[in-house]
């Protein structure tokens, strides 16, 4: 049977055992979409808005300006065709000529603009007006204000320094008001494309800086899923420049505190190891092959990277609990009585139970403790039989027999690769897992088996 080998540097680098529950992953994290309660649009929006009453603003003090001319400039106009109303009527007035004062005022009234125009005598009677149905009327109390929408200015009629009378001249807004309507309709094309640019700027203004503060936050969530392999690239001197490199010096700080404790698992692992392979010089290398066998086989049966990290720290501590196995039996020379196999077959549950004040080793625990387990329910210490049993206790039992039957023993020599295959077969649905030896089978025919006994063959 051919099998795939995964291509997992981590898995079968050994050097990189990290307690479970620290992840060596590169941390994934999903990108947030845009949406209105992002930083990005937050400042987007406000800044939009403020462009938008800038805009409009700006709009009205040009109307506002723009009205102000015009009405000033009517209000001259105004005031120029009064003052030559007044001088035109100055001996029609005196003379109190109707015949005269008609053209005279009408004159006035041809252009479009001017409303209506009228002269009164010093006693405010009417002498003409233009609408010729108030003409003959009193204005007591002078000339009366203009209706809304006029500019209405009055000019005296002075005849040798004494006024003889009231020329008033009434000029339609309807012109100026028109040329606002002109002003804004052409201020709307030049304002909506000079307020689409603007916009456009803002969000991708926006943008360049907003991103600098998602990719900050980004990191930070990569560094919260354990991901310690992150850093910020923002030499700018403000604060998120400052903010970045300050999320780096904590990273950075957060690794070697990492290292340090990595360091400091492997040490006490390793120590655990050597104090069990000391006591049996026949196992000296036992534990590394036992443990570099399981996590191939693991591979291969598809186990997740943090219970592979847990297999391999069981397959290197599987025989810990030969330490409290009583003196002597642990590699004797020669078969051991009934006393001290039942004493040897103790160091399973005893394994379990050094690691039991661990909790971050619980599961290694477990495994360890079912590790001399068979497949048909006739190991120990519980005789669990096939699934019962967890998986990697199935998978060091196989490395651990054939690792066995590979190397010399006080009772015996070891035997050829072809014996001890022989021997797996043998055990095939007995002992050992049925689809492990299978895939024990694979692995060989990978070349992984001599791999890892060729030095020691
Ligand atoms: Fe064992």
């Amino acid at each position: 049977m051919k099998t795939e080998m995964r291509s997992d540097k981590n898995l079968l680098d050994r050097s990189g055992i990290l307690p479970p529950g620290f992840s060596d992953e590169v941390a994934t994290f999903s990108r947030n979409e845009a949406s209105v309660f992002s930083l990005r649009w937050k400042v987007s929006i406000s800044f939009s808005v403020l462009l938008f009453v800038v805009v409009g603003l700006l709009f009205l003090a040009f109307m506002r300006f723009e009205w102000i001319f015009l009405s000033r400039e009517g209000e001259k106009r105004a005031q120029s065709l009064a003052s030559n109303l007044a001088v035109n009527a100055r001996d029609p007035v005196l003379a109190q000529d109707d015949l005269r004062l008609g053209p005279i005022t009408e004159s006035i009234t041809l252009d479009d603009d001017v409303r209506y125009a009228y002269l009164m005598d010093h006693r405010s009677r009417v002498l003409y007006h233009s609408n010729t149905e108030k003409t003959g009327q009193v204005f007591d109390k002078g000339v009366p204000m203009p209706e809304r929408g006029v500019i209405q200015v009055s000019a005296p009629v002075v005849v040798e320094g004494v006024q003889v009378g009231t020329a008033v001249v009434g000029l339609s807004m309807n012109h100026i008001t028109d040329a606002m309507k002109s002003t804004a309709v052409g201020l709307i094309l030049p304002l909506g494309i000079g307020t689409g640019l603007g916009l456009l700027g803002i969000f991708l203004l926006t943008g360049v800086h907003v991103r600098r503060v998602e990719l900050l936050e980004k990191a930070v969530q990569a560094l919260g899923s354990g991901n310690l392999d992150v850093r910020v690239e923002d030499r700018s001197m403000d604060e998120i420049g400052r903010l970045s490199r300050g999320f780096n010096g904590m990273v950075s700080q957060l690794l070697r505190t990492r290292k340090q404790i990595e360091k400091n698992f492997k040490e006490t692992i390793s120590a655990l190891a050597e104090a069990v392979e000391a006591k049996d010089a026949y196992t000296r290398g036992h534990c590394d092959r036992v443990a570099r066998i399981s996590l191939a086989l693991a591979q291969m049966v598809g186990l997740d990277i943090e219970r592979c990290k847990e297999l391999e720290l069981a397959a290197i501590l599987h025989d810990v609990g030969k330490i409290g196995v009583q003196e002597g039996v642990v590699g004797k020379l020669g078969p051991l009585s009934q006393d001290e196999t039942r004493d040897m077959r103790c160091h399973p549950d005893i394994g379990a139970r050094i690691l039991s004040p661990l909790s971050s080793l619980q599961k290694v625990g477990l495994y360890i403790r079912h590790h001399h387990e068979h497949y048909d329910g006739t190991g120990y210490p519980d005789g669990l039989q096939g699934s019962a049993i967890p998986l990697p206790s199935r998978i060091i039992l196989l490395a651990d027999a054939f690792d066995a039957m590979m190397t010399d023993r006080p009772y015996r020599a070891a035997l050829t690769k072809e014996r001890a295959f022989d021997r797996i077969r043998e055990g095939r649905g007995k002992q050992f897992d049925p689809r492990l030896v299978d895939y024990f089978f694979a692995l060989d025919e990978d070349g992984y088996v001599d791999a890892v006994y060729g030095v020691n063959r």
